[in-house]
This record gives C-alpha cells, sequence and structure tokens, in this order.
C-alpha cells in the first residue's frame, strides 16, 4: 500500500483528509508539526508528504528542504493558506511537487498525488536501467578481462603441459616414486587450472551467444564450477543433483549461469550469517523435470538464514537489499528475474523443512504455454519440495 504523510497543526483538517486518503486506499500517517513530520518519516518511510505551509514552530518550507535532505525521492504536495502564494513558489523552488490553496479540493489532490507517483516510478525506473547498464557494463569488461588472460595464459600452460609430460616420461623419475607421486600431483593440479582456463574463456568469449537448445545442466555444473572453490574457502558442503533425463529447452546459457551464480553468492551470504565459516553450512544444486507441468526446474538450496521476515514480497525488486551499504546492490534477483522473464519462465523461493529454503526457476518445454495458467504447476511444485 501507498503511504502518505499529512502534516497540519489543524487536527480536523489532518483527520478528515486522513478518513479521505484513506478511502482512496493509502495508508495514512498524520503529524502536527515539523519534528513530528521528521520522525514519522524515519519510521515510516512515506513515499509522499502532504504538507501545511503556514505552521507554528518548523514552518512547511523548511520541513521540506529537511525532507529533500533525507529522502530525496519523497515528493511533496505544499498546502497554502490564502495569500501564500510566495511561499508557495519559494517552496516550488526548493523542490515541491505541487502546491494548492487551501481550502483543499479533494479530488485534485487525488490527482496530484497519482502524478507524483507516476513520476516517482518512471524515475525508479530509469534508476534500475542506468544500473543494469552498468552492471553488464562491468560483466562485459570483466569477460573482455578474462577473455585477455585466459588467452594470454594458454602459452605457458601448454609449454608447462609439454615439460611435465616428459618429465613424467623420464628414467630417473620412474626409479623415484616418492618424486613421481609428487610430479603427478603437480600434474593433476596443472588440469585443473587448465579447465578453468577453458571455461573462462569459454565463458567471456561467448556471452552473447542468444538462445540455443540445450538442457539446463550445461549453465549449473559450468556455474557451480566457478564456485567450487569459494564453497571451500567458506565451509560449506555442495552436493549436485543433476536430472541426467532432462530435454533441451530454449536458453540463454550464459545468462542462466549469471541466475545460477547470484544465488550461489546469496545462498554463500546467508550461510556465512549462520555458520561464520565454520562448518555446517550445507548447499544442494538440483535439476529436475516436472512431469506435468511440462517444464524444467533447477533450484538451489540452503540451511543458512532465512529469508528476513517482511522482506519476501520485495525480494526481486530492483535495489532491495538487506546487506549492509558495499556488500549488497539488490540487483542479483530482480536481473535473474527479468533473464527468466526472457525464458517465459517463473523464478521464485519457497522454505522448505528444516530451516532451509529453495530459490529456483522454471522454464516450461515448450514456450507457448503459461506456466502459471498450467493444470497443476502450483500441485506439482508443492509436491515437489515438500520431498526435498
Ligand atoms: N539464499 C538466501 N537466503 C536468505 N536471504 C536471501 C537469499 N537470497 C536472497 N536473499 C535476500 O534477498 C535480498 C535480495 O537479493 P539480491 O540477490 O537481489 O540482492 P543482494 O544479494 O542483496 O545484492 P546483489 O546481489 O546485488 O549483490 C538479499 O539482500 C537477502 O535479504
Ligand atoms: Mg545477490
Amino acid at each position: 500500500m501507498v503511504k502518505v504523510m499529512v502534516v497540519d497543526d489543524e487536527e480536523m483538517l489532518r483527520t478528515r483528509m486522513k478518513s479521505l486518503l484513506e478511502l482512496e486506499d493509502y495508508e495514512v500517517f498524520t503529524a502536527e508539526n515539523g519534528l513530528q513530520a521528521l520522525e514519522v518519516l524515519k519510521a515510516e518511510n512515506p513515499e509522499i508528504v502532504v504538507s501545511d505551509i503556514r505552521m507554528p514552530g518548523m514552518d512547511g518550507v523548511e520541513l521540506l528542504g529537511k525532507i529533500k535532505a533525507l529522502a530525496p525521492a519523497v515528493e511533496v504536495i505544499m498546502l497554502t493558506g490564502h495569500g501564500g502564494i510566495e511561499s508557495a513558489i519559494e517552496a516550488l523552488k526548493k523542490g515541491a511537487f505541487d502546491y494548492m490553496s487551501k481550502p483543499v479540493n479533494f479530488d485534485e489532490l487525488c490527482i496530484a498525488i497519482k502524478r507524483a507517483l507516476e513520476v516517482q516510478a518512471l524515475r525508479h525506473q530509469m534508476m534500475f536501467q542506468q544500473a543494469q547498464l552498468v552492471r553488464t557494463e562491468k560483466l562485459s569488461a570483466v569477460g573482455e578481462l578474462g577473455a585477455g588472460v585466459a588467452h594470454e595464459m594458454n602459452q605457458p600452460l601448454m609449454a608447462i603441459s609439454t615439460h611435465l609430460e616428459t618429465l613424467l616420461m623420464n628414467e630417473i623419475i620412474d626409479g623415484n616414486p616418492a618424486l613421481k607421486t609428487k610430479i603427478t600431483k603437480i600434474k593433476d593440479q596443472f588440469n585443473r587450472l587448465s579447465t578453468i582456463v577453458k571455461r573462462m574463456h569459454a565463458y567471456s568469449g561467448s556471452r552473447n551467444e542468444g538462445f540455443v537448445q540445450d538442457t539446463v545442466n550445461r549453465p549449473v555444473q559450468d556455474g557451480l564450477f566457478l564456485f567450487t572453490q569459494q564453497f571451500k574457502d567458506h565451509n560449506i558442503n555442495v552436493s549436485l543433483e543433476l536430472d541426467e533425463t532432462l530435454p533441451p529447452v530454449h536458453i540463454d546459457r550464459y545468462s542462466l549461469q549469471d541466475i545460477v551464480i547470484n544465488f550461489m553468492v546469496n545462498a554463500r551470504d546467508a550461510l556465512d550469517e549462520k555458520f561464520s565459516l565454520q562448518e555446517g553450512g550445507e548447499v544442494r544444486v538440483i535439476s529436475r523435470k516436472l512431469e506435468v507441468s511440462k517444464a524444467v526446474l533447477v533450484g538451489l538450496i540452503d540451511n543458512g538464514i532465512a529469508v528476513k521476515g517482511g522482506s519476501e514480497k520485495s525480494l526481486f525488486d530492483p535495489f532491495f537489499t538487506t546487506k549492509p551499504p558495499g556488500k549488497g546492490t539488490g540487483l542479483g534477483l530482480s536481473v535473474s528475474y527479468n533473464i527468466i522473464k526472457a525464458h517465459d519462465g517463473y523464478i521464485n523461493f519457497a522454505p522448505l523443512k528444516n530451516d532451509r529454503k529453495i530459490f529456483y526457476f522454471v522454464i516450461p518445454l515448450d514456450r507457448r504455454n503459461n506456466l502459471l495458467s498450467m493444470p497443476g504447476f502450483n500441485e506439482e511444485l508443492k509436491a515437489f519440495f515438500e520431498s526435498l
């Protein structure tokens, strides 16, 4: 519900506006002076403020300045008594959204509030697009850098490989089992390094491959592969349960890999918050065919801290984060949401028994099928989650 705060020193007016605005489905808070208004602003975060200009103590224009400093996105509509045109102009200069003269025409006030909300939504949308652009640009810069580094590493890696092979074939080594074990270990680590470099190269080189027919297992495996060491470092136990019989679907593999990585970063943070790098953290990565819904599901289960109470509805909103500044931008899930929308799929999370939860996405085998209107979709999901 949209929150509106009404600030006026006349009690009658406050009460009347509150009940009228409540009829329009706004959640309304009132304050009788500037100081109280600032308290309500901090506690309730209203989207819109309707404030009288002439008030004892802090007047409306001063209050407006303080509101704009504390919460620049809040739109303020000023009310003036007669002859208050000068202060109204001053208020507009200071960033008020609009002003109207008292006695207030309630219909006009409602229209002004609606317009203010529209402007807010537009501004929010623009900010989101800008942030997404920065994120994409960052990703592609990282991609290019990765491709460059991977390419540069190829030559020395090839050389090391050749030298290792020659060493292993040397007779001296054959006569020295301890040395041979050591060199075989080096070779194993080397193989791992080559795989990482190859995947980095593939990841950064083909980010723009677009949609292809493939099973969702590939992006899941590749995403997890890039994360294996991190999970180890954080003492998190990972198990991978892929359904090997999955049919191919129409997917953008690199975008899906991004979602898997987003899920993994979030699970890591939730686990760190609960276990502080000590043992006990578990992650299960699963893929599964949903027979009834004719779709495939990818999910990531973790036993980290629960989704914070009250935030369930906002998780997929742009900029929604419960993490400290600098740690989370609140874009991971909203970007994932957009990617899944482009796949005509469905993304959500669900609590599971034993204090666990699953973040998952579902992609229909046939894109023309709208999952939510697919008979049995919710029931199939529910039964599956209960079995986990
Ligand atoms: N596995 C999880 N367990 C508990 N809470 C989660 C989990 N995944 C997401 N959340 C909650 O959802 C919020 C939004 O997640 P999202 O990935 O969109 O943003 P973020 O992780 O905060 O920042 P960013 O991904 O941009 O770095 C998180 O701040 C967190 O509160
Ligand atoms: Mg995240």
